[in-house]
């Protein structure tokens, strides 16, 4: 491996990058208001079966072919498996952009609520207006706060400090990433268990743990469930985007990526279950009703009931700025990974520095960030998202969260399963490894991954029929954007990786 690209230091840091990486706004964020909106019980079966099936698989391919190339996801499917895997491995990386500009701007939101929580977020108020010093009158009302705070330019400034702290911690690359999360991760276990015990240990806490875990046979039968249980999978994984591929092209050759995959993913998905159950036990004590955007749950839902925690003002602020700093440390340990799979990328195939593609991948994700912050209010009466820039944030998360990591993944098992051969990728995989993987591989690469995402894809697809996404709420002059933003993703992702596949290339 060169030495140019770095390396980890550790196993042990390669871990934590990469469970770093699929702990973020996934497990806390959108899990749980997906496993609400599906129903709690009727989630999780469908969850593990996309767990088994398609997450550890895909993960054992993008872990494997980074580590067996020692290059970042394009180029290492260029070298497996030719160059038209090479253009799906650039929209990829093009996609990956797309998110990055949008999750940057939730975390900027994340972190005006963290400021909130020694302001007036946690103060009676009736409009609790973004103003941190200011005192309000009456009941504190955090979903109030929350939209003050994105009609106000405040949040432009805190994605750029966002921006900052993951250009810093990304500046040396692995060993600078590997400082980061070497404090960050564990921080966010701790804050996460402490949370936990929290809920648990209220009145009524429990309810909730049984609203989540009780299974719900009927609600399995709706294909909306399944839908929502592979993009979340996906997601939460990293996956599909070519951040797990950069992370394992700085290991040595001879890692054990069957146990890896197996140790990140478990970590992940306990993360996910932890916090699943911290929130639910929240929501059931305070009989909370998580209606409204997935954004709802975590911005206004639970700071509601972390308003009630306590009597005592200085606990409830404690409560809330460690909820949303725990949201904003976990974030930045996803967002540096997003960012990093583009950098690395560009740095393989244009030969450029780290300096130079980290400035190509920041500028345009920044100017998006900015665009999802904007704080235009198109909608007074909040029948749809009230800012352009959460209107932006949405439309563009539901088109590129939606169909790229699933359209990558299924790309990515086709050319592996087929072209390079499923059974190459199986028996490199088992040279490094102590549990050998069975035939069984191969047929799950080859066929019944291929057919799921297919299947899933094209529900997907059908579902949109009745109407284009975000058309239906009135967003004033702005009625352009629903049929815009997928047509602007599409024309600027192809053509980025027309341009990136064919631009000339040296070993
Ligand atoms: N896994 C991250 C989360 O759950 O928030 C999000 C993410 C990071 C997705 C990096 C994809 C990725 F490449």
């Amino acid at each position: 491996m060169s030495t140019k690209r770095g390396n980890w230091n550790s196993k042990l840091g390669f871990i934590l990058a990469a469970s770093g990486s699929a702990i973020g706004l996934g497990n806390i964020v959108f899990f749980s208001s997906n496993a609400y909106q599906y129903g709690g019980g009727a989630f999780y079966l469908p969850y593990f079966i996309a767990l088994f099936v398609l997450g550890l698989p895909i993960m054992m391919v993008e872990f494997g072919i980074g580590t067996l190339t020692g290059k970042s996801f394009p180029l290492a499917l260029r070298e497996l498996a030719g160059k038209r895997a090479e253009f799906v491995g650039w929209w990829s990386i093009g996609s990956a952009m797309f998110i990055t500009a949008y999750y940057i701007a939730i975390l900027g939101w994340a972190f005006g609520m963290m400021v909130g929580a020694f302001g007036s977020l946690f103060e009676p108020g009736i409009s609790a207006p973004f103003t941190p010093f200011e005192t309000p009158t009456d009941s504190p009302s955090a979903m109030v706060y929350f939209f003050n705070l994105l009609a106000t330019w405040w949040p432009v400034l805190f994605i750029f400090v966002i921006w900052g702290l993951n250009l810093l911690i990304l500046r040396k690359g692995a060993s600078s990433i590997e400082k980061a999360v070497r404090i960050f991760v564990p921080l966010m276990w701790v804050f996460m268990i402490g949370l936990v015990i929290r809920g648990l240990t209220l009145d009524g806490g429990f309810d909730g743990v049984m609203y989540l875990f009780t299974p719900d046979f009927e609600g399995i039968s709706d294909a909306s469930v399944w839908r929502g249980a592979f993009s979340q999978m996906f997601f939460s994984l990293s996956l599909g985007l070519g951040t797990m591929t950069a992370y394992a092209s700085y290991l040595p050759r001879d890692a054990d990526q069957v146990n890896n995959s197996m140790l990140v993913s478990f970590l992940n998905c306990s993360f996910e279950f932890i916090a699943g159950i911290a929130i639910f036990s929240l929501l059931f004590v305070f009989t909370l009703n998580p209606a409204g955007s997935t954004l709802s749950l975590s911005f206004f839902v639970i700071p509601q009931g972390i308003n009630e925690l306590s009597t005592i003002p200085w606990i409830t602020r404690l409560f809330g700025f460690l909820f949303f700093f725990l949201i904003v440390i976990a974030g930045i340990t996803s967002s540096i990974s997003l960012i990093e799979g583009p950098a690395s990328a560009m740095m393989d195939k244009l030969k450029i520095t780290r300096k130079k593609a980290l400035t190509i991948v920041a500028i345009p994700c920044a100017i998006g960030s900015v665009l999802c912050t904007l704080p235009i209010i198109i909608d007074k009466g909040l029948a749809g998202n009230g800012t352009l820039g959460l209107s932006i944030l949405d439309i563009t998360d539901h088109w590129v969260f939606s169909y790229s990591l699933l359209i990558v993944g299924l790309v990515e098992s086709l050319a592996i399963g087929w072209i390079l051969g499923a059974d190459k990728l199986r028996m490199a995989l088992n040279q490094h490894s102590k549990w050998n993987l069975g035939k069984w591989f191969n047929t799950l690469i080859k066929f019944v991954i291929p057919i799921v995402l297919l299947t899933v894809i094209l529900s997907s697809l059908w579902n949109e029929r009745t109407g284009l996404y975000g058309a239906n709420v009135d967003l004033g002059s702005f009625n352009w954007l629903p049929w815009f933003i997928p047509i602007f993703w599409l024309a600027v992702s192809l053509s980025f990786s027309f341009y990136l596949t064919n631009k000339p290339y040296k070993k």
